[in-house]
């Protein structure tokens, strides 16, 4: 991570990172996700977006290893990744974070953020026992390198004592951002990063996510309702709508799609529907389509 390189728009022409093809989830009788394909570019912003129940959070917890899809492939890097259990995606370069805060409310920042490099340890007990000297001083060293990047990076230096519980909802969101940051990982995937936030944290986290990617070189994934944040941070969107694909493409091409506004036309008011689909500033953004 420290290494990579500087970027801010991603590389269509090389091979996808994250590939997600034909997954079917289903749940009892109900069909949460039906052949949903399509690829992420890598050093892309990738959104994927839906009415409230379409099959975001499955999805995601699919491609992370917590659902098992019935039929389909999810592939990392080239490699077929469906069958391997979620802490092993999540050490290959797959890191997440929750639609409803999954922080350890009881602990400190800091020791949330050193929690999440606990997916990166290869090692097992035994190998840990003997990992002794040198090599674990250095490991320390670079570990607190950097948490020390990331609480400066996230702007949360203030509040690395605090505990969790006590910080407000925003604060929150970013703890635990910077834990998924502290896996290090190669593709951070995002559910809802702004839900409940008001216009500045967005506009805070907004700003985070495009630095992940220009600064560290992280492709991102997030699930979003928020129009103004998807249409202006990304480079590919994906539409879900009773758990299948109905339009991807860029922002421009998915708000101009008939089936994308006839999917959101049980949101509201369609004058007002037209204006969040073509996706306004984060600045001047109300709350999402939900
Ligand atoms: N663990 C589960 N058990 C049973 N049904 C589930 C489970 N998780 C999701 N579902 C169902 O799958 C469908 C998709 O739900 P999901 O949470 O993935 O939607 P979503 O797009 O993330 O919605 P939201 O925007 O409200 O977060 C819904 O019909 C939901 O009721
Ligand atoms: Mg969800």
């Amino acid at each position: 991570m420290p290494d990579e390189p500087r970027r801010d728009s991603p590389s269509p022409m090389a091979p996808p990172v994250l590939q997600v093809d034909a997954l079917t989830l289903a749940f009892g009788g109900v069909k949460a996700l039906t052949n949903v394909g399509f690829s992420v570019a890598p050093g892309s912003i990738t959104a994927v977006i839906g009415p409230n129940g379409a099959g975001k959070t499955s999805l995601f917890n699919t491609i992370s290893g917590f659902y098992k899809p019935s039929q389909g492939h999810v592939r990392f890097e080239g490699q077929d990744i469906t069958r391997l259990p979620a802490p092993k995606r999540a050490a290959l370069g797959l890191a997440r974070s929750f639609q409803n805060i999954a922080l350890f409310r009881g602990m400190t920042v800091l020791d949330n953020i050193k929690l999440g490099r606990h997916a990166h340890l290869k090692t097992n007990v035994f190998d840990a026992l003997f990992y002794l000297g040198r090599a674990r001083r250095e490991e320390a060293e670079l570990r607190r390198d950097v948490e020390e990047r990331i609480i400066d990076f996230l702007e949360i230096d203030h509040i690395r004592h605090a505990s969790v519980a006590a910080l407000p909802y925003g604060l929150q969101k970013r703890v635990e951002m910077a834990r998924a940051l502290a896996m290090q990982p190669k593709v951070l995937m995002l559910d809802e990063p702004v839900a409940g936030m008001n216009r500045e944290e967005t506009e805070d986290m907004a700003r985070f996510i495009l630095d992940v990617r220009r600064e560290w070189g992280i492709t991102v994934l997030m699930v979003e309702h928020d129009m103004g944040m998807v249409m202006d941070l990304s480079d590919h969107v994906v539409v879900l709508n009773f758990g299948q694909v109905i339009a991807q493409g860029t922002p421009a091409h998915v708000q101009a799609d008939p089936e994308v506004i006839r999917a959101y036309l049980g949101a509201g008011d369609v004058g007002e529907l037209r204006r969040r689909l073509r996706g306004e500033s984060v600045a001047t953004a109300t709350a999402g389509v939900a």
